[in-house]
């Protein structure tokens, strides 16, 4: 579904993804790990068109994607969170929704004045979608609620919502349980997993293990922008240099 060749992009001196080989199964969810600064986000930004990369290639369903600009690449099917949260506050749940779906709708001019009823049918189907989302993430009750005044878990599963609204086949989560208490990691992971039973593809970039080890199909680990393992969980915990440059800090860090 998803390919990267090669991929680099560089800051100054620094390669920040380095000559990265990388790819993705249709269905699946994959998991993306490794020290801060290691490079996950700035992954996400260049598969989301916010950075060109330096050299090398991202192909999406066939289709080179590499230098888009991000409304173009959620047109063509991917979507994203943020590692910190972007919803609008003084917005509800419902107009926080139609703003994801905005992000996907071809701005022209001819659409207003020849296909008003073409663009009626358009937003009736849209707006059940939407309805499926709230359903789904039972939220049905929240809808006129102002985002900011959700508990920070639910505001957190409302900007997975926001991307979902856009209609993508690939979601890319950055750190979707930062934050998170216990209770709230469950709920979302329970989410996750229904993303996958309905046909959506995940890439997700995630410190809690337990989240990560218990939902992901496969994990890519990287380090200064390369990637040293990949493998599914099993692999991935016993891994000896993905022990040494991550997890044996994990352990450290909770202890
Ligand atoms: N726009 C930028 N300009 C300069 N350096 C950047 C930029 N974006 C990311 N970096 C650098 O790239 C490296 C990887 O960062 P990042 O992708 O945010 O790491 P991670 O998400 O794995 O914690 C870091 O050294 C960071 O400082
Ligand atoms: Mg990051």
């Amino acid at each position: 579904m998803l390919k990267c060749e090669q991929l680099t992009i560089r800051f100054g001196g620094l390669s920040a993804i380095d000559r990265l080989d990388f790819e993705i199964d249709s269905g699946e969810i994959r998991g993306l790990i490794g020290p801060n600064g290691s490079g996950k986000t700035t992954l996400f930004n260049l598969i989301s068109g916010i950075y060109t990369p330096t050299s090398g290639s991202i192909v999406f369903e066939g289709k080179p994607i590499a230098g888009r600009r991000p409304d173009e690449v959620t047109r063509a099917g991917i979507a994203r969170t943020f590692q910190n949260i972007r919803l609008f506050g003084d917005m509800t749940v419902w107009e926080n929704l139609l703003v994801g779906r905005h992000s996907r709708l071809k701005q022209n001019v001819f659409d207003d004045i020849f296909s008003t009823a073409k663009k009626r049918r358009e937003e009736s189907l849209a707006r059940e979608m939407l309805e499926n989302l709230l359903k789904q993430f039972r939220m049905e009750k929240l809808r006129d609620e102002l985002a900011k005044n959700l508990p920070y878990g639910l505001q957190r599963e409302l900007e997975i919502m926001r991307a979902m609204a856009s209609e993508p086949r690939l979601l890319m989560l950055d750190e979707p349980a930062a934050g998170m208490n216990p209770q709230e990691t469950d709920q979302l992971m329970l989410q996750i997993k229904r993303l996958k039973e309905l046909g959506f593809t995940v890439l997700v970039v995630e410190h809690d293990m337990k989240l990560v080890m218990n939902i992901c199909d496969k994990i890519t680990v990287l380090n200064y922008g390369k990637k040293i393992a990949e493998g599914v969980p099993r692999e991935i915990q016993a891994h000896p240099e993905v022990i040494g440059a991550y997890l044996g800090k994990q352990v450290k860090d909770s202890a």
